[in-house]
Parts: C-alpha cells; structure tokens; sequence
C-alpha cells in the first residue's frame, strides 16, 4: 500500500478547486484521493444553468480514477474555497464507497476518519447476487 501523503493530497483538491466551474453557487470544491497503485486522482464541481445537472467534485475525481485505469482509492480529501477540508455529501459518500469501501480514509476537519464511519452499514456491488468485480 502507498504512504499516504494528507499534504500533497491537500494541495491537489486544492489546485483542482482552483480549476472549478461553479458560477452559481460561488462555492468551489475540490477533491483529491490517492489510489492503491500510487496514483493520485482529484476532480472539481461542474455547474451547469440547469441546476440539478450539477457534478461533484468527487463525481469527476471518480471519472478521473476510471479513465486513467481504475484501482482502489486508498484516501480522499476535499476542499472548500479555504482549504478547509468538506465532507463529502451523501450521494458522492456513495460515489466513493464503490471504489474505496469501508477503510477508504477520510481527511475532515477534525482529523483522519473512515468511510466505515461517514457511511455506515452501506450497501455496495457485495450486496448484489452477482458481484461483477468477483
Ligand atoms: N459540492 C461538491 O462538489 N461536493 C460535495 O460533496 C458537496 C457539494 C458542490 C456542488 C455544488 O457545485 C456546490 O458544492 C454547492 O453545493
């Protein structure tokens, strides 16, 4: 497994916050995550005038893990305008469970945390009679 490095994961959501398209809500979200190969994958939020149509930041990260060859994300980290760390909303809690489960590590501002303990008791692909990743 990769060292994990919270810094420079912190200063890749920040740098893909800084390529934002968030014209409508003015609030900028990054997200970086390191993969189980070393890689380093990170998105931005995508707005769009129809509202709803609006991408997470942890949507185009996922995108970015999947077309640059997949893996397992080891650890995640988000960022708001600040820097602050965010946690990621329910529907990309989600996103991400799929392809880190439960001991993806989480950076919020209160330190190291899970996704065993942001998404408890998740259904994901071993709930499904056929497993397509077995
Ligand atoms: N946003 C993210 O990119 N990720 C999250 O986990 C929370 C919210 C974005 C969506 C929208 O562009 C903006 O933050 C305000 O909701």
């Amino acid at each position: 497994m990769p060292a994990i490095d919270w810094q420079l994961l912190t200063d890749s959501a920040v740098a893909a916050m800084k390529n934002s398209y968030s014209p409508y809500s003015k609030y900028p979200v990054g997200a970086a995550a390191l993969v189980s190969d070393g890689r380093v994958v990170s998105g931005c939020n995508v707005e769009n005038a129809s509202y709803g149509l609006t991408l997470c930041a942890e949507f185009g990260l996922i995108s970015s893990l999947i077309a640059s060859g997949g893996g397992r994300l080891v650890a995640f980290a988000c960022v708001d305008r600040d820097g602050t760390y965010l946690a990621p909303c329910g529907r990309c809690r989600q996103l991400l469970f799929e392809h880190g489960g439960n001991e993806l590590l989480v950076m919020t501002t209160e330190g190291v945390s899970s996704m065993s303990a942001l998404l408890p008791w998740a259904f994901g692909p071993s709930h499904l009679a056929n497993d397509v990743r077995e």
